[in-house]
């Protein structure tokens, strides 16, 4: 295992010395891969000096940008909102945006490595394209037939809070990729598919429920869910990811939603 380090600059003015006073010294072992070079997988000890109010992708940052450029990974917005940093941080799925290094105790070397179920790409990047596939094989867009309003769809205050909580996903992938179902059976449909699907079941202008739950009846749909709960626990938007995947079970042995 290597561990290049950065090196504090020796002629560094005493008052910018004493503005560092709240750093602290941490180490990020980060798993790296890259298939143009090795088919071998290594982890990389990175030493920082880090303020332990920043975020993990703070430090992916100082790593891609002082030390080592080739770190690659995802990121967009930064601030929880775009999905792209899902990643597994001390063995937990998590956005390294939204994780403050002082959460995850600094104090042990911080685990950094690509979500799992998905073929590694290259050090934190996973091919995306299976769990959008599931995501665009529930529909996940409103579909209503013939008579086209001339106004807006009304909706009451109570059918829109039917599906409120579902409509905070950010398709981030964390809880497909926290389930052990999902990992051992790639083709499973997985939690996020599942949580967009209700999103459309229960929203009272839509009417293709029932094209989405015979989808969801397949042989890997809902039914292969364990009720685990890793999805709901994994979620960085706090959706009842479970409670949205019993629902969705409920509504088929009904038929009521
Ligand atoms: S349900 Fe939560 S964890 Fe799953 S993709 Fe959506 S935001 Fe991410
Ligand atoms: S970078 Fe957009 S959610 Fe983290």
């Amino acid at each position: 295992m290597s561990t290049p380090t950065l090196e504090k600059s020796s002629g560094a003015p005493e008052a910018a010395q004493s503005n560092d006073d709240h750093l602290i010294t941490l180490t990020m072992r980060v798993r790296r891969f890259n298939p143009e070079v090795s088919d071998e997988v290594t982890w990389v000890d990175y030493e920082l000096r880090m303020d332990p109010k920043e975020r993990v992708l703070d430090a992916l940052h100082k790593i891609k940008w002082e030390i080592d450029g080739t770190l690659t990974f995802r990121r967009s917005c930064a601030h929880g909102i775009c999905g792209s940093d899902a990643m597994r941080i001390n063995g937990r799925n998590r956005l390294a945006c939204k994780t403050l290094l002082k959460d995850i105790n600094p104090e042990k070397p911080i685990t950094v490595e690509p979500i799992k179920g998905l073929t590694v790409l290259k050090d934190l990047v996973v091919d995306m394209e299976p769990f959008f596939q599931a995501y665009r094989d529930v529909m996940p867009f409103l579909i209503t037939k013939g008579n086209e309003p001339t106004r807006e769809r009304k909706q009451s205050a109570e059918d829109r809070e039917r599906f409120d909580d579902t409509t905070k996903c950010i398709l981030c992938a964390a809880c497909t990729t926290s389930c052990p179902v999902f990992w051992n059976d790639g083709q499973y449909f997985g939690p996020a598919a599942i949580v967009n699907a209700h999103r459309f079941i229960f929203d009272s202008r839509d009417e293709a429920g029932e094209q989405r739950l015979e989808i969801l009846n397949d042989r890997e749909g809902v039914w292969r869910c364990r009720t685990t709960f890793n999805c709901t626990d994994a979620c960085p938007r706090g959706i009842e990811v479970t409670k949205a995947i019993q629902e969705v079970k409920r509504a088929l042995l009904t038929r009521r939603f």
